[in-house]
């Protein structure tokens, strides 16, 4: 069976792709579920796009497993979440030590509770030599939380004389924020029919390509990865020029 991977172009890549996974809980619902076989099955999906990310050779590949928002979920609910997450963590990590990516996380991550905490920040110290891909979760993470972080920090240093207020432009700001040592997002996909951005990256996503499909996450495959990088090589990215100036460079 041929793939859509074979219409790939390997030279035009994105180098950072950020993924909304939306949609476990009307999967669930549709087969009848409780919303946590969902979230169980939306793992698969995590493993299927992180494989395929590492082997068309993508750099950063950035997903939102939970936003400070979702705390108002049912409790049970993000209980079962939380101790998917320290299960899901403990028996990835060998599969991310064998294809040398590095779990990285953003987020207020120290108001996780302390297992969950836990079982990231040994992910993360274990695979931090590995460079063949950055696998970022973002949890407890919202945009709006990081740009607010990001400021506090800026007016700290300033008054600690460490920055002049006219110092700051973009490149200082964008050094505040989370993903500072990551280049901004070409491509955000999100699944499930829902078109917004809900509180992800913000800032990075300025010119970023937005991708919708109505695929609910736990169904979302390596073909339907593929099919987006697809969809977003067809794009012109014109950064605000017009299309001349665009393809005579
Ligand atoms: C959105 O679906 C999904 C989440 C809030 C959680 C995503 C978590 C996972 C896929 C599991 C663990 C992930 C990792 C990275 C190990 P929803 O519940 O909002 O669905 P709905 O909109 O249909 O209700």
């Amino acid at each position: 069976m041929s793939s859509l991977k074979e219409h790939i172009d390997l030279h035009r890549l994105p180098s950072h792709i950020a993924v909304i996974m939306d949609g476990n809980g009307r999967w669930a619902k549709k087969h009848g579920k409780p919303r946590i076989f969902g979230h169980r099955n939306g793992v698969k999906s995590v493993r299927e796009v992180t494989e395929a990310a590492a082997e068309i050779g993508i750099s950063y590949l950035t997903l939102y497993a939970f936003s400070t928002e979702n705390w108002s979920r049912p409790q049970l609910e993000v209980n079962a979440l939380m101790s998917l997450l320290v299960d899901t963590l403990r028996n990835e990590i060998e599969t991310l030590m064998k294809n040398n990516i590095r779990l990285h996380a953003i987020g207020d991550i120290h108001k996780l509770p302390k297992k969950t905490e836990k079982a990231l920040l040994e992910g993360i110290h274990e695979t931090s030599m590995n460079d063949r891909m950055t696998l970022t979760l973002a949890l407890n993470y919202s945009a709006r939380w990081e740009i607010k972080e990001a400021a506090k920090a800026l007016a700290m240093d300033v008054r600690e004389g460490i920055l002049e207020p006219g110092d700051i432009d973009e490149i200082t700001f964008q050094r505040y924020l989370t993903t500072s040592k990551m280049p901004d997002p070409e491509l955000m996909i999100r699944t499930s029919g829902e078109k917004r951005i809900s509180n992800f990256l913000l800032w990075q996503s300025a010119y970023t390509e937005l991708y919708f499909t109505e695929i609910y996450w736990p169904e979302f495959r390596k073909e339907d990865f593929y099919a987006a990088i697809i969809d977003f090589q067809m794009r012109e990215r014109r950064f605000g020029k017009i299309s001349e100036q665009v393809t005579s460079t």
